[in-house]
């Protein structure tokens, strides 16, 4: 038996993420707005792509598309799917919607329509209806609508991907994982060069790299998938494939990834993370402003999301901290090399003082933001 998967992911992140799953091995893909239909794959897809893809958001089974304009369409059309089929491991439930306001007035009360044909339908055909568990239910729904086309589907990821398992703490503004990894895809980064993040936070940008750099499968901290709630699971083919991935791993080289951070608390909760990952050797933080702070290696591969505050004159030390970033860039890399500045600030950014090579636009969190290239030589 073969699927046709929908494997969802942040706007603007649609072409890399296409260009990942035919790395992976997945030829036949569709690039949708917010996504890419995987076409004919085995059911074992599910486990490769929520475990190894870096960029998506979540892997979604479509179980039914339909035209809805109305709540008695969604509840007749969701009450027809035959539920005891996907609930045989499972007790408890939730629906995430995402739904046209000129159709229903809120996804809030589309989730309640679904909810009540899925317990309607089973008190119906089995005597027994399943919890609503908006807290890590065993099966998650998804119901997207886009004007009056429906498709409700099954998430094998369960909860979001970009929650790796990896964070601790977060520090303030943590670039979310997913994006964070779209940065570095962005930047080519190979893996073998020195990378240093002179504004780390919580320290995301060196863990996706460091990720990436020691082959770690992106979801390798994580214990939980949506799939394994599934009546398709099978542990044996899951535990094949993660041990397969998992056997890919390498040691992450001395003395290539090199962070700072100025605030104490941050600094700490950075720290906390790489200590949870085993990793607090291998990635060097150093408490402390970037401009004081002297490497044992200088970098060829500098990245960071600084502040950018809103507005160019909110906050002036700012423009100083974007001058300094050039000159950090400027000097203290080695040639030739590369620097990569991800700000939501276009003002502050001229500020650097170096010509971009390439600008790639994306959003975080809802902020038009571009990621910057700079050759350094
Ligand atoms: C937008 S956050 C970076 C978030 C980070 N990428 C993450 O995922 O957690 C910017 C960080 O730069 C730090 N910072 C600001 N000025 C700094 C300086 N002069 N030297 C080092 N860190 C600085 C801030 O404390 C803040 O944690």
């Amino acid at each position: 038996m073969t699927y046709t998967i929908f494997v969802s992911c942040a706007s603007h992140l649609e072409p890399l993420l296409k260009q990942e799953l035919i790395q992976l091995g997945y030829p036949d893909v569709k690039e949708t707005y917010r996504g890419v239909f995987v076409n004919q794959v085995p059911f074992e897809a599910v486990y490769e792509i929520n475990y190894c893809s870096r960029l998506a958001s979540r892997v979604l089974i479509p179980l039914k598309k339909f035209i809805c304009t109305s709540r008695e369409s969604l509840y007749q059309n969701v009450y027809e799917l035959s539920w005891k089929n996907y609930f045989k491991r499972a007790q408890s439930f939730a629906i995430d919607a995402t739904v046209d306001p000129k159709i229903f007035r809120s996804s809030l009360f589309a989730a309640q329509i679904v909810k009540d044909a899925i317990c309607d339908q089973m008190r119906e055909e089995t005597g027994k209806r399943p919890n609503v568990s908006p807290y890590e239910p065993d099966v998650q729904l998804n119901l997207f609508m886009q004007g009056n086309k429906a498709i409700l589907s099954y998430d094998t990821s369960g909860s979001a991907l970009h929650k790796r398992g990896y964070r601790q703490e977060s520090g303030e503004a943590p670039l979310q994982e997913t994006l964070a990894a779209a940065l570095l895809t962005l930047a080519n980064f190979r893996g073998d060069e020195v990378v240093y993040d002179p504004c780390c936070g919580s320290g995301t940008l060196l863990i996706e790299a460091a990720m990436m750099a020691s082959n770690t499968p992106a979801q390798f901290f994580r214990k939980k998938f949506g799939f394994m709630n599934m009546p398709d699971f099978s542990e044996q083919a899951w535990l094949k494939l993660k041990n397969q991935k998992d056997a890919e791993r390498r040691s992450l080289k001395a003395k290539h990834f090199f962070g700072t951070e100025i605030n104490k608390n941050t600094f700490r909760i950075c720290q906390t993370n790489l200590r949870a990952l085993n990793w607090l050797k291998d990635i060097h933080i150093m408490q402390g402003d970037f401009r004081d702070v002297e490497l044992p290696v200088a970098p060829n591969f500098i990245i960071c999301n600084p502040p950018y505050g809103n507005r160019l004159n909110e906050d002036p030390s700012l423009v100083g901290l974007y001058r300094s970033l050039g000159d950090l860039m400027k000097q203290k890399s080695a040639k030739p090399g590369r620097g990569f500045v991800f700000t939501g600030n276009l003002d502050l950014a001229k500020e650097i003082g170096l010509a971009p090579k390439k600008r790639h636009v994306l959003l975080n969190g809802g902020i038009e933001s571009r990621l910057l290239e700079f050759d350094l030589y």
